[in-house]
């Protein structure tokens, strides 16, 4: 069985959360390729010294150049500030290993046009992070679309909101900060995980018409001060897209400041035959609509029946740490070239065109007129 030896940039939430995941591979079920943790870079001593608990990693080093030279490494994972993609992914594709990039992608659309043309010429295997279609719940909804079971479409809703932000105390932080962060604010950190599925469907935006808000402008620093927090809080980007014939209103939900939601993505198709409605708010919850005699919504029950099969029972619920699980089964299954018609992760090409979508919207916002793609 051939092994994956990972390296990782950026050892924060996304870091640590990426070695419990790779920590627990063996839960995946006859699983075609070994996974390990060899190598965390990480600029901060407290966030390595979390990672010497973790028995196979074999360098910790605050140099990330140390880290891609190494040649214990072939897959780099790097979640940093948005402001750091493109120079480190670009440096993780001159060293000749594959890249599994966190979103956005690049701060902004130059640098993802330019991270997905270095990824060409280098010929190395790219992906880009969003686990949530890796649900269960969420393959129901896209097989039931993919399939065109729910006859000719009438709306779209995919969305990720979360009341993070909602106390004007909280601290600022680089997520805060167009500098860091990127003009693109909120869409550059929850956009990507709205777009995978009805991209992955072929539903590309035509136009979109976008309402952004900014509604603190600045937070605590954390020493006693304020300072600027000048990123979008929240977005709604309407857009439409061509299917059958005619057009499709969808309507993408990004939110830091939603009321009552501490991490909710969701997505809802409906047709004139049948609809698909399916939140993290209820993880084992998915909601069908068949055209019928009378109107009803049907509520089932899921299972754990992710794309790549685990150990678990099969009647337990998934949570986070499952779908990202599964995201990282896909990431390498397609790089062994095994994913057998399975949910892969978003392309180089995908995160390209999410980016055109955000620039857009900035555009539309500045306007207040709908923006062609
Ligand atoms: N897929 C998801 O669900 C998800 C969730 C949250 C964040 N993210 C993405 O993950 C990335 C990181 O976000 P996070 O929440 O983990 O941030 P974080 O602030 O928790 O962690 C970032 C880490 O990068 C380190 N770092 C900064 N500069 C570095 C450098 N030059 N070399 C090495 N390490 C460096 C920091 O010390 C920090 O530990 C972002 O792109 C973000 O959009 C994805």
């Amino acid at each position: 069985m051939e092994t994956a030896r990972i390296g990782i940039i950026g050892g924060g939430l996304m870091g640590r959360e990426v070695a419990a995941a790779l920590g627990r591979w063996f839960v995946l079920d006859n699983f075609p390729v070994r996974a390990e943790l060899t190598a965390v870079c990480d600029l901060s001593g407290k966030a390595r010294e979390w990672f010497r608990q973790i028995p196979t990693v074999r360098l910790l080093t605050a140099d990330h150049h140390e880290l891609l030279a190494s040649a214990d490494v072939d897959v780099v994972y790097v979640a940093v500030p948005h402001n750091l993609h493109e120079a480190i992914y670009l440096d993780v594709l001159k060293a000749g290993k594959d890249l599994f990039a966190e979103k956005p992608f690049g701060i902004d659309l130059a640098a993802a046009r330019r991270i997905a043309a270095a990824a060409a010429e280098s010929g190395r295997f790219v992906r880009c992070s969003s686990e949530f279609p890796f649900l269960p719940g969420v393959q129901r909804a896209y097989a039931l679309a993919r399939e065109g079971r729910l006859g000719r479409l009438l709306e779209v809703r995919s969305g990720f909101h979360h009341s993070s932000d909602l106390d004007p105390a909280k601290p600022v932080n680089w997520k805060r900060q167009v500098k860091t962060c990127g003009e693109i604010g909120v869409m550059g950190d929850l956009g990507m995980h709205t777009v995978h599925v009805p991209f992955r469907l072929g539903w590309f935006p035509k136009r979109v018409y976008a309402q952004l808000q900014k509604v603190y402008h600045e937070r605590p620093d954390g020493k006693g001060g304020m300072v600027p927090c000048d990123t979008w809080d929240n977005a709604l980007l309407h857009t439409e897209f061509e299917f059958g014939g005619g057009e499709v209103p969808m309507r993408f939900e990004m939110k830091r400041l939603a009321p009552g939601e501490t991490n909710t993505w969701f997505l809802e198709i409906l047709g004139t035959d049948g609809g698909v409605k399916y939140s993290t708010k209820e993880p084992k919850t998915l909601w069908t609509f068949r055209r019928g005699g009378e109107q009803v919504w049907q509520r089932t029950d899921l299972g754990f029946h992710g794309p790549f099969p685990t150990i678990t029972g099969a009647i337990f619920e998934p949570g986070f740490p499952d779908c990202f699980l599964q995201m990282w089964a896909s990431y390498l299954a397609e790089r062994a070239g095994r994913l057998d018609g399975r949910f892969g992760c978003v392309t180089p090409g995908e995160a390209v065109r999410s980016h055109e979508l955000f620039a857009a919207a900035l555009a539309s916002h500045r306007s207040k007129s709908a923006v062609a793609l």
